[in-house]
């Protein structure tokens, strides 16, 4: 099975697509924020979250929870596709429903490698991995320019690095952050 996860108006061939709201009729109804989730445990090959994380999970115990059950509901090695409006973006604070952001940093907390390897290191950050146990890699990062930095990337006007700090300082750099994440088995 793959799921479309929040799929609204954009369905995807081949996956079960499902939505709190009826009214772009999804394959399924289910509110995500609703523990647990009605999919078996190790039931999906893969997972679509379009746009949606940052819509769920306004309660910090309410995300972790959406976590844990897309934990629960993968398959070992099954992989789990984040798009998310990047959270220094007008695009993120435009939305009265974006109720938190995502980013890789706050996905990264959900590696037990990581976890392990910053606990080694005496780094501050909080192992929820190890806390939760679930444990998820980051596989792949993309993140998709504005357009105007995109031009002044694309014109050589600026360095990698020089971009990596305007990431860093400003807002507005980047409008999409894609993520591809597998799920770690037990
Ligand atoms: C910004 S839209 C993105 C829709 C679609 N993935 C796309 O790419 O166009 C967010 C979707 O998440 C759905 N959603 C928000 N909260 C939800 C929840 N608690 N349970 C299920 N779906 C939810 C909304 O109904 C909406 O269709």
């Amino acid at each position: 099975m793959k799921l479309n996860l929040g799929c609204g108006q954009n369905k995807l061939p081949g996956y079960l697509n499902v939505d709190k709201y009826d009214t772009c009729e999804p394959d399924q109804v289910a509110d995500l924020e609703v523990i647990p989730w009605p999919f078996a445990d190790a039931s999906a090959d893969e997972i679509v979250m379009t746009h949606v994380l940052e819509h769920l999970g306004r309660e910090t115990e309410t995300f972790l929870g959406i976590i844990k059950e897309l934990y629960r509901v993968l398959k070992p090695g099954g992989q789990l596709q984040i798009r998310v409006p990047h959270p220094r973006s007008d695009g993120f604070l435009g939305d009265p429903t974006h109720v938190r952001p995502v980013s890789p940093t706050i996905m990264s907390l959900f590696s037990k490698r990581n976890n392990r390897d910053w606990k080694e290191k005496g780094w501050p950050n909080t192992p929820l991995g190890l806390y939760l146990d679930v444990d998820f890699e980051i596989l792949n990062t993309n993140f998709v320019l504005m357009p105007r930095w995109m031009q002044k990337y694309q014109a050589g006007t600026m360095t990698v690095d020089e971009l990596g700090e305007a990431m860093e300082l400003y807002n507005n750099v980047v409008d999409e952050i894609h993520m591809v994440l597998a799920k770690v088995a037990a």
